[in-house]
């Protein structure tokens, strides 16, 4: 049975207090909404359809940079959740098989859990996921008889004896989507709320004598950001389970709380993570490579036994081949390096490509932006690049070759050729011991004179 999803994404998220729209904030370094997109994705959904209304264009172009064939349908008014659901319609139509709702401001559902749904769907027309609510608070309540949902009343509507209930609506549904759509166009505004609610549709498919199942899951799970201070609680549970990920397939992390990843890291079995690293999106680290304490990387690759630094950072384009090291308060970016080069002390290597076994010295700069234009930076096989090397691109130094310290090289190096660019040194005998004698006994004078 095929299956296709519904994401609502339309909602303000006044309680951020922002003004990017709430599915956009970042959580593991991803958006709120790539979160439900990647939990759906594992159903090999036939159609993804994202329900856009504030900041719709933003949220669309996220949710097509995750899933270019998402379909977006626009939401104008947010008249409730029913409403909400019912704009993917035409998006769905011709479409044979299950529909599920998922939400942009829900991060945590597994991909298990909606598996679990869809075989429950095997036996029901309506599959409701719900939740035992340490807090009920205002969540919506699932009212049942024996094993089967006979309605959810939202919290505003709800009597005294249904507040008590604590089996919560999590706001995921699982039905058919021809069926959806039936009991959607059944839903009025009558609620306190005076909004399409989409827990209608349960007490609308029971008169018709339709069943209707739950699935219970964690609370955690069905976690909802509403605030900042959910989603730095969201982010810290995320990081939490990704460290224990990690540790869990052979990386070494020598201080795991003080470790930070995003959501796509990938990082080898017996890699080793020093304290306070942190990862951006993008990262993939090879099986025992090292990053040292203090790192910041980005869309970046490490390969086996590399060795990255203390203090140093991986900017996006950077490509590292086997045995490569980067020093303390190294920069890479945009930059492929070959086998066993190194660059191990106070350098910014940027729009680059390092040969293999090339040493580059500290304090090494690639001039890589003229104020307009970037410019690359080629350097061959077992190079020598001096300390305080000033490589103004586009320049090209050959296998072999060497640059003298302190050089400012805007010429092409050939291979084996040594480049020296600063002036002659000069001595001057005495000069240093007879220019202090004379600047000391002026200053004793000076304080003799007041
Ligand atoms: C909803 C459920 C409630 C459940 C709770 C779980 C309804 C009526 N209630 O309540 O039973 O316990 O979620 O968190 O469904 N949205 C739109 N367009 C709209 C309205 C909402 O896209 O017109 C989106 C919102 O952006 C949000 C989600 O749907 O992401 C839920 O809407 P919200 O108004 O927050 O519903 P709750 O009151 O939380
Ligand atoms: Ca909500």
């Amino acid at each position: 049975m095929p299956v296709s999803l519904v994401v609502l994404a339309a909602g303000m998220g006044s309680r951020m207090n922002s003004e990017l729209p709430k599915v956009l904030h970042p959580l593991g370094g991803a958006p709120l909404l790539a979160h439900a997109l990647r939990a759906g994705a594992v159903l090999d959904p036939e159609r993804v359809v994202v329900v856009t209304g504030h900041g719709a264009e933003a949220v669309a172009k996220a949710a097509r940079a995750k899933d270019p064939e998402v379909i977006i349908a626009h939401q104008a008014e947010q008249n409730g959740t029913a409403h909400a659901v019912a704009q993917a319609r035409e998006a769905l139509a011709g479409f044979d098989g299950d529909a599920i709702v998922l939400y942009g401001d829900t991060p945590f559902v597994r991909p298990e859990t909606l598996e679990a749904m869809r075989d429950a769907r095997t036996k029901n027309a309506v599959v409701v996921l719900g939740f035992e609510a340490a807090d009920p608070g205002r969540y919506g309540r699932l009212v049942m008889q024996g094993e089967s949902l006979e309605k959810i009343v939202e919290f505003k509507d709800a009597s005294e004896d249904e507040r008590a209930i604590t089996l919560c609506n999590s706001g995921v549904i699982c039905a058919d989507a021809t069926v959806l759509f039936q009991l959607i166009d059944a839903v009025d505004s009558e609620n306190a709320a005076g909004e399409f609610y989409l827990t209608d549709i349960i007490a609308i498919a029971r008169q018709l004598d339709k069943s209707v199942g739950v699935v219970r899951c964690d609370e955690a799970e069905t976690l909802g950001i509403n605030t900042r201070a959910e989603l730095a609680a969201a982010e810290n549970a995320l990081q939490v389970r990704m460290r224990a990920e990690a540790l869990e397939n052979g990386v070494t992390l020598l201080a795991p709380e003080t470790i930070h990843f995003a959501l796509d890291t990938v990082i080898g079995r017996d890699a080793v993570v020093g304290p306070n690293v942190v990862f951006g999106p993008g990262v993939t680290v090879e099986s025992e490579a090292t990053i040292r304490a203090f790192c910041h990387l980005e869309g970046c690759h490490v390969s086996r036994g590399g060795q990255i630094g203390p203090f140093a950072r991986l900017r996006p384009g950077a490509e590292l081949a086997e045995d490569v090291h980067i020093g303390n308060f190294v920069e890479i970016k945009n930059a492929v390096l070959d086998e066993g080069a190194k660059v191990n002390h106070l350098s910014y290597i940027g729009d680059a490509d390092i040969g293999e076994r090339t040493n580059v010295g500290a304090g090494t700069i690639t001039c890589n932006y003229d104020g307009v234009f970037k410019h690359r930076t080629t350097i061959g096989k077992r190079a020598f690049i001096g300390s305080d090397t000033m490589l103004v691109a586009p320049v090209t130094i050959g296998d072999d070759a060497m640059t003298g310290s302190g050089s400012v090289i805007t010429k092409d190096v050939p291979d084996g050729a040594l480049a020296i660019e600063r002036t002659a040194q000069d001595i001057k005998p005495g000069f240093a011991l007879r220019m202090m004698t004379r600047l000391r006994a002026l200053k004793t004078k000076q304080n003799e004179g007041r």
